[in-house]
């Protein structure tokens, strides 16, 4: 028991194991980081698609609807009586918001992965710290970090959403990679060349890595 909060772990009846067997694979996280517009949300997704076809315990957590939600930003989060709560729980992209996201995150994704479930995690995820925070609170091979890897360029022709646009134009601040730091990982578990193959191929690389440890069944 914490002493401070009076608060007690319980143990589950029902393990890991046996929800494992159940399932018939492993859980674990896999955490797709990289620039806005890389293609990290279409490639976790598409993946999620292919892994649902075979079976497998999914499921997909990504930065755009996370923060319509979980992470909800300034003017999106109201009391039960109409308070605006958002100065105090709502996040934006601060490095401070950025890290606060990412902990929330880590956290969901790992109640999931000891529930035997595979998490899909697409955020752009700046900071290697909050990252590497992330990966310290799972155990060996179950953080899979993959880095979504398109060049700045390709990302800001793509601008799905115009957002690169407006940073350009000034309109918005702190963009990442344009007047924001992306940090890329140094040793992450695979690199997708994200401009290169398309997200079926990708997908189906990282199906190749999960049989090769025996994650899933091959
Ligand atoms: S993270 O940095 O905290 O990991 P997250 O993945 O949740 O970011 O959200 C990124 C998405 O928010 C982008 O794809 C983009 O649509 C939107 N966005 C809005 N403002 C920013 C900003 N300043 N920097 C990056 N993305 C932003």
């Amino acid at each position: 028991m914490n002493n401070e909060t009076n608060v007690t772990w319980h143990e589950h009846r029902v393990s890991r194991e046996m929800r494992e067997k159940k399932n018939g694979h492993k859980g674990c996280v896999i955490w797709f980081t990289g620039l806005s517009g890389s293609g990290k949300s279409t490639v976790a997704n598409t993946l999620d698609h292919k892994l649902y076809q075979l079976g497998i315990q999914t499921v997909v957590l990504d930065g755009d609807n996370v923060r319509h939600g979980l992470n909800a930003g300034p003017g999106m989060l109201k009391g039960a009586h109409g308070e605006d709560f958002s100065s105090r729980f709502g996040l934006g992209f601060s490095a401070i918001d950025r890290e606060e996201n990412i902990r929330r995150i880590g956290a969901v994704a790992e109640i999931y992965t000891q529930t035997g479930v595979i998490a899909l995690t697409a955020f752009i995820s700046p900071y290697r710290i909050d990252r590497d925070r992330v990966r310290n609170t799972l155990k060996d091979g179950e953080f899979i970090e993959i880095f979504v890897d398109a060049p700045l360029e390709v990302c800001e022709e793509r601008d799905p959403k115009g957002l690169y646009k407006k940073a350009r134009a000034g309109e918005l601040k702190g963009f990442t990679g344009i007047d924001d730091p992306y940090e890329e990982p140094e040793s992450p578990e695979l690199v997708l060349l994200a401009a290169e193959k398309t997200p079926d191929i990708l997908a189906d690389e990282v199906i190749e890595f999960l049989k090769d440890k025996a994650i899933i069944n091959s």
